[in-house]
């Protein structure tokens, strides 16, 4: 082919041509690194969700699940030393350190927390008391059973009251 109708075929070919030539992938329809997320579509439900309580009061009748194995008593153990034993007292009897400038966190066994329900122990953990904060932020809903395993062993372990 001469160089003139190459010319004149590369010419042809590029006539009409308005398209953007650009070939990366950045100008394309795409959800972008910070975008707003896509807003979920009307009566769709979170994955993983379970019903909404929103207080100790809906909880009181739950069931425990979660029966206390030695596994579920050693991961209620070591949650209690790290989240509760500072209000609580590492043998769960209260007089830990917070409560030196908190109002008081009771002694566990005591026989009104001993009268209560499991689920109102687990709603306790949840929502929190009349003056403890809720304990549930980075605790699943199994852990926080595991804890109230962990409560009623305490009880079990003291004398009753
Ligand atoms: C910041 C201190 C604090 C922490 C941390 C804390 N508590 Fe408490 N807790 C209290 C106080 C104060 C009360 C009593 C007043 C109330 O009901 O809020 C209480 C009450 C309770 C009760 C008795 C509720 C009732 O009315 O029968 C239970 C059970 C309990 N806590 C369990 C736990 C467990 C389990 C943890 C750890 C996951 C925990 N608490 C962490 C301060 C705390």
């Amino acid at each position: 082919m001469s160089p003139r109708r190459r010319t004149a075929l590369l010419a042809l070919l590029c006539a009409g041509c308005s398209n953007d030539w650009r070939t990366d992938m950045w100008y394309q329809p795409s959800v972008r690194a910070e975008d707003a997320p896509r807003p979920e579509p009307e009566r769709s439900v979170p994955l993983g969700a379970g019903p909404a309580y929103e207080s100790r009061d809906d909880t009181e009748a739950l069931v425990n699940p979660v029966p206390p194995s030695p596994e579920v008593l050693e991961r209620g153990r070591a949650i209690f030393l790290s989240r509760c034993s500072p209000c609580h007292g590492r043998e769960g009897h209260g007089g830990g350190p917070v409560s030196k400038f908190f109002p008081p966190a009771p002694d566990l066994a005591y026989a009104t927390v001993r009268a209560r329900s499991d689920g109102f122990l687990w709603g306790t953990i949840t929502f929190g008391g009349r003056a403890m904060p809720p304990q549930r932020e980075g605790l699943t809903a199994r852990d926080r059973w595991a804890l109230v395993d962990y409560v009623r062993a305490i009880q079990g372990r003291s004398p009753s009251r």
